[in-house]
């Protein structure tokens, strides 16, 4: 394997890597907004933490009395379970603690329980977090923790991106409301595409053009090759990040302002656009629309867009039909290549032998030749 793939392979695989407290705020920010009592009298579950130190507990601990919180309950996973291993050290907080047990700071996960204010200073915050250890290692998959999230409202964290499917059908299959952060990648799952489709699951509010900064321990920082450390800072920086959740924020509902399609062609700012006809799938009934920005206003049929377009997708304006994809999950392709056909528009594109894979996703002819599109969502307007 080259190394870059090693690299690659490695980052795939360490999900050591910690959410800051401002990315937090600034996104619950925007569900407060729509809704000032959105956890009002709930129960949140913070699962796959490290809650001594992780910055979900201690955000919703500290405004626990703000958003009128019944129950916040966060877990972590245990160092020795952990697929990615580091030297790991207990923290003072612990091993200072009565409850501590050598043995079981490595193999248990622990759980934090915020309720009551058990200080007596008039106002429940972090300071009033009870902890113990979990009987198990506090996988998410456990029946233990499964217990918890049955009682829980709210499923918030940025969870293993590596068992990302899994946590996800974990948390839809309970029917509870949730927050959690992934790579943008994850959109084209075919077990995450059908729930943003029908709405049951959304983009969040987000990060900065999805570029999201993470906490790291020192000694993961070599492995990985998916992010980019800044020494500085101590931070990764990830590309392509999103939140995905079903809570309702503001944002969603507001239509993005188009312009015609003869307006696009006259004035759009993409040199694709200006001057041009919008060109046609060979294999969709849809048209091909490369930027979010030059999605015609007036156009009735169907448009393939980019994935980034569900940042700004608001359910009023439009309707998700499906994706370019190679299955045809969503029945919309009006042709299939044969191999003879992939391999003759591979020579045409290239001059060499090979296959061009022309089912995986919206194709165009231009000069007689097949042109492959980036992977785009299928939508048609309201
Ligand atoms: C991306 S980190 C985020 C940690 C924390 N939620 C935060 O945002 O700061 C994901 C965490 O999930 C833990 N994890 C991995 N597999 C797990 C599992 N099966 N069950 C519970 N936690 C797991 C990892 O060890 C890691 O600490």
């Amino acid at each position: 394997m080259a190394n870059t793939n090693l690299g690659a392979a490695k980052a795939a695989r360490n999900d050591e890597f910690y959410t800051q407290y401002h990315d937090i705020e600034r996104e619950v920010n925007a569900y407060l907004e729509y809704n000032p009592d959105v956890f009002r009298g709930k129960t949140i579950l913070l699962p796959c933490d490290d809650p001594e130190w992780s910055n979900f507990t201690k955000y919703f601990a500290q405004n626990f009395d703000r958003f009128g919180l019944k129950r916040l309950i966060s877990t972590s996973y245990a160092p020795e379970s952990k697929k990615y291993q580091f030297g790991y050290e207990p923290t003072l907080f612990e091993t200072l603690d009565p409850r501590y047990d050598e043995d079981k700071t490595k193999t248990n996960g622990k759980i934090f329980i915020l309720d009551k204010d058990r200080t007596g200073d008039g106002k429940i915050d972090v300071n009033d977090l009870e902890w113990e250890y979990l009987e198990g290692d506090g996988d998410f998959r456990s029946e233990e923790v499964k217990r918890l999230r049955d009682e829980a409202d709210f499923i918030i964290t940025n969870p293993p991106f590596s068992l990302f499917r899994e946590f996800l059908a974990w948390m839809v299959g309970a029917g509870k409301s949730f927050l959690v952060i992934s790579n943008m990648n994850a959109i084209t799952y075919k077990e995450v595409f059908p729930l943003i489709m029908s709405n049951r699951m959304w983009l969040g509010y987000g990060f900065n053009a999805g570029n999201a900064y993470f906490g790291i321990a020192k000694e993961c920082v070599r492995d990985f090759a998916g992010g980019v450390y800044d020494e500085s800072t101590g931070l990764v920086k990830f590309r392509n990040c999103c939140w995905f959740s079903n809570i309702e924020h503001g944002r969603r509902h507001q239509p993005l302002p188009l312009m015609t399609m003869a307006d696009n062609v006259k004035f759009s700012r993409h040199k694709e656009i200006q001057g041009h006809d919008y060109l046609r799938y060979d294999n969709y009934d849809a048209i091909e629309v490369p930027f979010t920005d030059a999605i015609p206003s007036d156009f009735e049929g169907v448009m393939g867009v980019p994935i980034s377009f569900l940042d700004k997708y608001c359910p009023e304006q439009f309707e998700i039909l499906g994706m370019c994809e190679n299955m045809d999950l969503y029945g919309l392709k009006t042709k299939v290549y044969t191999s003879d056909q992939c391999r003759k528009a591979y020579f045409d594109k290239f001059g060499k032998k090979g296959t061009y894979d022309l089912n995986a996703s919206g194709v165009i002819v231009q000069d007689n030749r097949y042109e492959k599109v980036y992977q785009r969502i299928l939508i048609r307007k309201k």
